[in-house]
């Protein structure tokens, strides 16, 4: 190979390299920080969970409740489930939690059943504690009331959108 080709190969390669680097900025996500998509990142220690037994307004009627108790070590496997020792019917005298309610003893082709089906046996796939925390996100969620009097206040706004 002449010298020349051999330069000009040299400083493709050259181009290449600068060029790369220049555009593998690190992903920056509020959760993951910089880490890498394919790697684990190291998981924050646990929080503080809020235990102050006060019930949350829900944002929506068909939104999961969240828990305002702690629930450090409570069992949820295929032998007990400690969540239904005190929110089951059953249990509620006593435990004065509130029961689950009937969509918790549907299965999914809406039949009720006399035990809680197993659609809603994992209670935290859906209802989570609190941490005492600063939101990761914004968020812009009106819930219905705020609608319902936004288009109170500006009839014309909400006439349009209909
Ligand atoms: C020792 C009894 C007890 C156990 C065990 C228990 N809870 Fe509770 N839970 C309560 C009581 C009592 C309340 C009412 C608010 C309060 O006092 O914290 C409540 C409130 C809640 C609420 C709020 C309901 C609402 O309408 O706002 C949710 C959700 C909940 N618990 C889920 C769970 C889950 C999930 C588990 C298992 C991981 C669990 N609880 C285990 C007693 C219990
Ligand atoms: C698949 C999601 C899902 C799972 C799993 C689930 N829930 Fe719920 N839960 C909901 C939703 C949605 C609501 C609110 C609407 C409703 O009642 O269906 C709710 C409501 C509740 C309420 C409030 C009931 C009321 O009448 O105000 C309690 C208490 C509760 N769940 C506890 C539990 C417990 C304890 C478990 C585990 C045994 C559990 N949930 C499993 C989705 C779930």
């Amino acid at each position: 190979m002449k010298l020349i080709q051999k330069l000009g190969i040299a400083l493709m390669l050259c181009v290449g390299a600068a060029s790369f680097t220049v555009s593998a900025e690190p992903l920056y996500d509020k959760m993951r920080g910089t880490t890498p998509l394919l790697e684990a990142p190291k998981p924050p220690v646990l929080g503080n969970a809020i235990n102050d037994d006060v019930r949350r307004t829900r944002n929506y009627p068909q939104q999961p409740p969240v828990i305002p108790h702690r629930i450090d070590g409570y069992q949820i496997d295929k032998n007990f489930n400690k969540c239904m020792d005190c929110h089951s019917r059953s249990k509620a005298e006593i435990s004065q939690a509130i029961p689950v309610s009937i969509t918790h003893y549907q299965d999914r082709d809406g039949n009720t059943l006399g035990q809680i089906s197993t659609r809603r046996y994992f209670c935290v796939q859906c209802h989570v504690g609190q941490d005492n925390v600063k939101p990761l996100v914004g968020n812009t969620f009106q819930d219905v009331d705020s609608v319902i009097l936004n288009a109170l206040k500006n009839p014309a706004n909400s006439s349009k959108k209909h």
